[in-house]
């Protein structure tokens, strides 16, 4: 039985000051229990993970994520931010490959698989997304897409990846994020039982069935119930739903329902 996962990704969103009040408010409508049903992430912009570390900010159970985390412990990176120096905030969990990443900043597969690695190394949880852009969906090219993608994984090291719940995957069709358009129960399906596929020759079936698989794109609380049920969807990675403290909150509680 996997425990589901909601993650928030804020992206480049809110100030100081819309965190702290985000999270009070937060707390006070998250119903009691369901942190035992659901692990909740939130990533923030890294400019304030250390609010979450320093003020103590987050309730117990809930865990800070980074939307990105670098390839080296340390170095001439200027911009950069390591997984070292992420686990030294408390910080769980790092998305690795998100498309904006992707596609606006240029990472490979090769940085993303050494991203991953690093990752994976200093105990720090990837959220690895994967997803087609529409030409591939239109063009019958989606699995071979996400297989491209999916090769990062087959760089790391065995050994980083005994633990099967170290380790989060997020199907995110492109032409799905921040457009309002999500993919059907029977698309997300076939896409994550894919995945699921590949995480099994990767490592094997029984490791493979405690991997969670994240759905990430235009989820809001009106469909969100539906894609949960989906045998291979474990949770979802949220974007623009996640910036609303309602929504939020009846997101965990429809994956604590589902679960
Ligand atoms: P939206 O939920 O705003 O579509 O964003 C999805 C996403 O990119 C989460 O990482």
């Amino acid at each position: 039985m996997r425990k589901p996962i909601v993650a928030a990704n804020w992206k480049m969103n809110k100030l100081k000051e819309d965190v702290r009040e985000f999270v009070q408010d937060f707390k006070r409508k998250l119903p009691h229990g369901v942190l035992g049903r659901v692990d909740v992430v939130i990533c923030p912009s890294v400019a304030h993970l250390a609010l979450f570390s320093h003020e103590g900010l987050l309730p117990v159970g809930v865990a800070a994520g980074a939307q990105d985390s670098h390839w080296e412990d340390k170095g001439a990176y200027t911009g950069c931010v390591s997984a070292a120096m992420l686990k030294d905030l408390k910080v769980r969990y790092a998305i690795i490959g998100h498309s904006e990443r992707r596609q606006h900043f240029s990472e490979s597969n090769a940085m993303l698989a050494g991203k991953l690695r690093a990752s994976l190394r200093s105990g720090l949880a990837p959220i690895f997304c994967v997803g087609e852009r529409l030409e591939a969906r239109d063009g019958g090219q989606t699995m071979n897409v996400l297989g491209e993608q999916m090769a990062a994984l087959s760089d790391t090291p065995a050994e980083l990846l005994g633990d099967p719940t170290q380790l989060v995957l997020a199907y995110e069709p492109v032409w799905a994020i921040g457009t309002g358009k999500v993919a059907t129960v029977e698309q997300a399906q076939e896409a994550h039982a894919f995945l699921r596929r590949q995480l099994s020759t990767l490592r094997g079936e029984a490791w493979a069935q405690d991997v969670r698989i994240l759905y990430g794109g235009s989820v809001t609380p009106e469909n969100f119930g539906a894609l949960i049920k989906c045998p291979d969807v474990d949770g979802g990675l949220v974007g623009g739903a996640s910036l609303e403290v309602d929504k939020f909150v009846k997101l965990i509680e429809i994956a604590a329902q589902g679960a």
